[in-house]
């Protein structure tokens, strides 16, 4: 007979790998749990990666680290890995989900900081702002009216209506702009907002795109030279989004000619990978071309929110194995049950498992006292708790079944 001693695995042994300079309250809360955290302010190469997965259980990141099937080849610790933004595109989720890695991340918390700063550059851009302040830093006085604007009155194109461009909608919307959005998904016109039927219905209306799609292999140059001649002459354009989803080549090429008058550009197709590596692109020292490094979701609130959620939800999986808000594992929210051992069971969703689940611990005379099973199409997740003592035998009685991906006693 084992008791939770023998088999749960001590807190301080569980290593925590945060990548990519995450607000140090994570590392706070993962430490108060008595998890060991290591954190780099930077990224890591891919093959570095590849080596120091070996001993982590619990991975943190932002937007530059890739998770695919070769460093997840490698993580046989890994329980689960957080990403500390929104998007998770930079993640191979069916990879993770078939290894048994649950992945969360922080789908709301800096949000209203992108919108922010896009109302900021809409204001700057029509007033040409980033020019003129450039200008007068090497002395010259340019007081002119000249093509500055107002934006009250002026069109405004949001493709993509999400979280992000709902919410700039709104703002927009306060500042006196007509709003026209577009998306592939059927959404609620939020205001007195205008709904278009299709891309190309926004491009020729508006005074100023702004793009807030999601990162999905579709979305590669939605803004290619086509999408700028149905643009209107001296049109703006921002992308807050992903930086593959504007051909920048087009984009500069439609600056230079003067058909765009003006961009905000904050993602970008090759981003450095650190704060030392010099930032390469065509847009550098364009006029009006306000470009920023990937700052739209990075104030200090976003960060703090972000990096108190996406620890809160890890650690609720790993202490109770609850799953709620994870991007590829079914949610399941679960009661910590202290008079129980809990066994964890993540299995490929083929029929039967359960069933063999509960032969073994009924062969051994084992009293479930609870459990709950939901599936994905790729995977199974069982949780259940069973009395205290037990024989040792039935968890490799349990990790021995057929399409175990993983199996964990929790305590
Ligand atoms: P979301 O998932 O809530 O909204 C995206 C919307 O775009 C969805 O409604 C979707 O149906 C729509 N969409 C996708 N493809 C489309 C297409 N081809 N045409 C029209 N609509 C399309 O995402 P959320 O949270 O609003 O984020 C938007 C973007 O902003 C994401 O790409 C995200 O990665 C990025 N982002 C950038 C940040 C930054 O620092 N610059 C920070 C946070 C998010």
């Amino acid at each position: 007979m084992i008791n939770q001693m023998e088999t749960s695995f001590p807190k301080n042994k569980i290593n925590i790998l945060l990548l990519e300079n995450i607000h140090p309250l994570a590392r706070e809360m993962f430490q108060k749990e008595g998890f060991h955290v290591e954190s780099l302010a930077g990224s890591i190469s891919h093959a570095e990666l590849e080596e120091k997965i070996k001993d982590v259980s619990v991975l943190g990141i932002r937007s530059k680290t890739n998770i695919d099937a070769e460093i997840l080849d490698n993580a046989k610790r890994l329980l689960c890995v957080g990403a500390f933004c929104i998007g998770t595109n930079q993640i191979d989720l069916t990879a993770c989900s078939l290894k048994g890695v649950a992945v969360f991340n922080a789908p709301f918390s800096n949000t209203r900081s992108v919108v922010e700063l896009a109302i900021g550059e809409i204001i700057m851009l029509f007033r040409g702002v980033y020019e003129k302040c450039q200008k007068l830093h090497n002395g010259i006085w340019d007081k002119s009216a000249k093509n500055n604007f107002e934006v009250r009155g002026k069109k405004l194109g949001i493709i993509g209506y999400g979280k992000i461009g709902s919410q700039l909608s709104i703002l927009a919307e306060d500042m006196g702009m007509q709003v026209y959005y577009y998306d592939i998904v059927e959404k609620l016109a939020l205001g007195n907002a205008v709904k278009c039927n299709s891309l190309k219905e926004l491009l020729s209306n508006v005074d100023v795109v702004s793009v807030h799609v999601d990162g999905r292999n579709d979305n590669y140059h939605l803004i290619g030279p086509e999408q700028f001649t149905k643009m209107k002459p001296g049109v703006l354009l921002l992308n807050l989004s992903r930086g593959f989803t504007v051909d920048i080549e087009a984009l500069v090429a439609n600056l230079q000619s003067g058909h765009v008058r003006g961009a905000a550009i904050d993602v970008f197709p090759e981003e450095p990978l650190n704060n030392q590596q010099i930032f390469q692109s065509k847009l550098r020292h364009l006029p009006n071309v306000i470009i920023t490094p990937h700052i739209g979701g990075s104030t200090e609130e976003a960060q703090e929110h972000i990096s108190r959620f996406v620890p809160s939800k890890m650690i609720d999986f790993i202490n109770s194995g609850s799953t709620i808000m994870s991007v590829n594992f079914p949610n399941l929210q679960l009661p910590e049950f202290n008079q129980a051992n809990r066994l964890i069971h993540i299995h490929t969703n083929v029929p039967g498992m359960l069933a063999q689940i509960n032969h073994i611990l009924a062969s051994n005379g084992i009293n479930i006292l609870g459990q709950y099973l939901k599936t994905t199409d790729e995977i199974g997740y069982v949780i259940t708790d069973i009395e205290k003592n037990y024989d040792a035998k039935i968890l490799d009685e349990i990790k021995k079944i057929p399409n175990t991906i993983k199996f964990r006693v929790l305590y």
